[in-house]
């Protein structure tokens, strides 16, 4: 509802007003980390198998990282709840990925709106709360997208490195393009928590050589100074009304 008023009211302006998220319109949209010595490792496409393995790893190298979740993508998220319930109460974040992965601009005012209420409501089901930030998949927006997601409190973010890892990178590929940024500074970094070579080989790596550098790991809020989270509070019950309705 909001949307479609806030679409109405702006349609024909386009790029030209540059409100902020806050203001209930166009969502900012943020490409990297603002603080040298940081970096932000990002994980897209869970929640999967491997959310809590990737927890213990950066829990043990001291710092945090940021899962950017789907409802239903490569796993229903009802199926992979107490991972993601595991991973959150590590501290890592929790950030919005929409509900089927789809290309949002493909997508209009009245198909747009589910991608992100159905995620949140499952993210209040499991974790009780509801993220601040979106990332787009594939990276794709236009300014409809920024409207409908500015429109949901919400800012988008992307990235400033791509391991390659969903792109046909092999890990050793993965790593030597790391490698070439060691001296970046800061690093907002996108990776995908379904691939197994990220979680047994280029992430330990990444891990070992950016945190020998003296490089932090820390979350994208942190690394933006920003919300993490519209709402935090208890999550619900587990019922029949957690599943992700017919899928094969
Ligand atoms: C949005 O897209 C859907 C599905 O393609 C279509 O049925 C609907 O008419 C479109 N709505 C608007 C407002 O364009
Ligand atoms: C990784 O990809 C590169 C480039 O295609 C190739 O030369 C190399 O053999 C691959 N490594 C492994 C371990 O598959
Ligand atoms: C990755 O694949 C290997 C070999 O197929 C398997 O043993 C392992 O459990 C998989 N996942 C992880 C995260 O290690
Ligand atoms: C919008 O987001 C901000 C920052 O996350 C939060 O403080 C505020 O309560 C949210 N407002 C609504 C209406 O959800
Ligand atoms: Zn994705």
């Amino acid at each position: 509802m909001l949307a479609t008023v806030l679409l109405g009211a702006f349609a024909g302006v386009g790029s030209a007003f540059t409100l902020s998220a806050r203001d209930g319109t166009s969502a900012t949209v943020y490409t990297s980390c603002k603080h040298e010595g940081q970096i932000a490792l990002t994980f897209d496409d869970g929640p999967y198998k491997y959310i809590e393995q990737i927890s213990d790893m950066m829990t043990r190298a001291g710092g945090h990282c940021t899962f950017f979740v789907n409802g239903l993508n490569w796993d229903c998220i009802y199926n992979q709840a107490a991972g993601l319930k595991y991973a959150y109460g590590k501290g890592h974040q929790i950030g919005s990925h929409t509900w089927s992965h789809a290309d949002l601009t493909t997508l209009n005012a009245t198909t747009m709106p589910p991608e992100i209420t159905r995620l949140d409501a499952a993210l209040e089901d499991i974790l009780g709360c509801t993220p601040a930030i979106l990332r787009p998949p594939y990276g794709s927006y236009n300014p409809l997208v920024q409207q409908v997601v500015g429109a949901h409190n919400k800012s988008m973010v992307t990235w400033d490195f791509d391991s390659g890892d969903s792109t046909g990178k092999n890990a050793t590929e993965s790593k030597a393009l790391y490698k070439d940024q060691e001296y970046a500074g800061t690093l907002l970094a996108l990776n995908h928590e379904t691939s197994n070579s990220t979680v047994t080989e280029v992430i330990p790596f990444v891990l070992d050589l950016f945190g020998g550098l003296g490089y932090t790991f820390v979350t994208v809020s942190e690394c933006l100074d920003i919300n993490p989270y519209n709402h935090v509070g208890q999550p619900g019950n587990p019922s029949y009304k957690w599943n992700c309705g017919d899928y094969s």
